[in-house]
């Protein structure tokens, strides 16, 4: 069998349909796999091992254990995508540790397979441990600074490099202890930070509050009926409620199917009873994708909303928060159900804070600033989070070509040369507020005041005159989506700036 897989395999899913002999055929199917597993040498072999296991269909004694393996690999596979050394590092370190975990229940394990997976799992904690040791040796070797910035995904509840927030943290609280129990929207622009925010919250908030998170981007709003959509609402709180160490009551798909929403409602009294004198904060980050939902007949308005109501006003255990980058005024439907909604405006950082993102985003943190170099940084962002780790991470890299001598201080000219590198990397972020968040108008507008270089305040008139057609409704467009801001002047005229330089630059090309 080992020497033709390929028959083997088709050899095996014949038998399985068809044989009486299922079991012995399992077996043999289990050994393969674990012949595989232990063939393993390399973190890339590691990476690649999830696709090759179809554990889905057999439903075994073996099955949990294979599922450990799947989902390690699983986990490599991701690390190994990170961009930096650093971020590799962190990611794999964090793979270790569960697989550690993993070890220890094998060996406590009464499994009739742990005794044959036990040192194939301890082989990859070898690997993988090494790989990270490599890893940091090729650090030192080539004198690299680490780049710990992390541009494409939200940050998690473990990354140091989350920066500031205290002061949305104390309004939320705030808010959460109103006892007239508002709604609250975390609204900011694409990229400010809200899920950040979200997966932190906890940090910054007291025990008794306890957030759960439900990204309504991901399976509930793509459910196709109140089955699926409830199950993995309750999927995501139980999922960020065990993160905080409460036990919320499990829900299956089974017990909902009947009657979905008096289930879910009777599942609710039960974790409001687990939940004693604390407080549930449920967090549902892309309300929009709910809403889209709901237009294109998926859902229907009154089920949906009219169940959130009813838990806004009636469960005073519950608090709710929605985020997005619209206002309820663009969601019409939404606000004869969020009644009272307070806004919680997210935007730009405090300087402290991007200040330490930039010069000490982490400890250790082998690079340095020139004078005024910093400064420039906060001037091309505005602190804006983003697009300051975009940057640093462009200035770590341009420095990590330049000779060891020079490497470790950043001047002016790194700052304006991983400008233009920015721009490239970063083309997603920019691209996106071009064809999703202005108009064609916006657009004139908007080149037509890049062109006139960074920090110019263009008068109003000149605009009207200059760009045929312009309406009022175009610059409060452009005001809403924070992309410019109104200078006023008595003298002159009012006129406007671009917000943030580095978005300038991106319309000035
Ligand atoms: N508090 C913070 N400290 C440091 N970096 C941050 C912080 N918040 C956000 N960032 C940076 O901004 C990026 C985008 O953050 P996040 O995905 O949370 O934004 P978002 O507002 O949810 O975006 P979207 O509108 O696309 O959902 C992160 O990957 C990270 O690089
Ligand atoms: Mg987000």
């Amino acid at each position: 069998m080992e020497q033709k897989p390929d028959e083997g395999q088709v050899a095996i899913d014949y038998l399985l349909s068809n044989s009486r002999q299922r079991w012995a055929v399992q077996a043999a199917q289990i050994e393969l796999d674990a012949r595989m597993l232990e063939s393993s040498e390399s973190v890339e072999f590691i990476r690649k091992v999830y696709h090759k296991l179809v554990i889905g269909e057999l439903e075994g004694k073996a099955s949990p254990i294979l599922r450990i393996f799947t989902r390690i690999s699983e986990y490599v596979d991701s690390a190994l995508s990170q961009r930096s050394n650093y971020n590799q590092r962190l990611a794999l370190t964090t793979t270790a540790d569960r697989l550690n975990a993993n070890l220890q229940d094998l060996t406590r394990s009464s499994n009739e397979y742990a005794p044959r997976f036990y040192p194939i799992a301890q082989k990859w904690h070898e690997i993988i441990t090494n790989y990270v040791e490599e890893l940091a040796k090729q650090v030192e070797l080539r004198q690299e600074i680490d780049s710990p910035y992390i541009l494409a995904v939200p940050l998690t509840q473990k990354q140091e490099i989350f920066s500031g927030r205290d002061d949305i943290g104390s309004r939320i609280e705030q808010l959460i202890l109103d006892r007239r129990r508002p709604p609250l929207l975390l609204y900011g622009q694409r990229r400010m930070g809200k899920t950040s925010l979200l997966y932190n919250l906890g940090k910054l908030l007291p025990n008794s509050i306890i957030p759960m998170f439900v990204d309504l981007q991901g399976a509930p709003s793509s459910a196709n009926n109140y089955t699926g959509f409830l199950y993995n609402l309750a999927r995501g709180m139980i999922t960020s409620a065990k993160k905080e160490a409460v036990n919320l009551p499990p829900l299956t798909r089974e017990t909902l199917k009947d009657d979905p929403f008096t289930c879910f409602d009777e599942w609710l009294d039960r974790v409001e009873e687990v939940l004693e004198q604390n407080t549930a904060l449920l967090m549902l980050d892309e309300f929009e994708v709910l809403d889209s939902a709901i237009t294109k007949g998926r859902f229907d308005e009154q089920d949906v909303l009219g169940m959130l109501r009813h838990l806004i006003q009636h469960r005073p255990r519950f608090k709710v928060m929605l985020a997005g980058s619209h206002t309820i005024e663009e969601y019409q439907r939404w606000a004869s159900y969020l009644i009272n909604v307070q806004v919680v405006h997210i935007s730009y950082l405090e300087e402290e804070s991007a200040r330490r993102l930039i010069e000490r985003p982490v400890k250790d943190f082998m690079l340095r600033y020139e004078p005024d170099t910093v400064e420039r940084v906060l001037e091309l962002t505005r602190c804006h989070p983003f697009l300051v780790q975009l940057l640093c991470s462009e200035i770590v890299a341009y420095k990590n070509e330049q000779d060891p001598s020079v490497r470790r201080l950043a001047t002016l000219a790194d700052v304006e040369a991983a400008v233009t590198e920015a721009l490239g990397t970063g083309s997603f972020f920019f691209a996106d507020i071009q064809n999703n968040q202005v108009n064609a108008m916006g657009l004139d507008i908007l080149r037509f005041m890049a062109a006139r270089g960074e920090g110019v305040i263009v008068n109003k008139n000149t605009i009207l005159q200059e760009i045929p057609g312009v309406l009022e409704s175009d610059f409060q467009k452009l005001l809403q989506r924070e992309l410019i801001e109104k200078i006023e002047n008595e003298e002159e005229g009012d006129g406007y700036r671009f917000q943030v330089e580095l978005i300038r630059r991106w319309f000035a090309r």
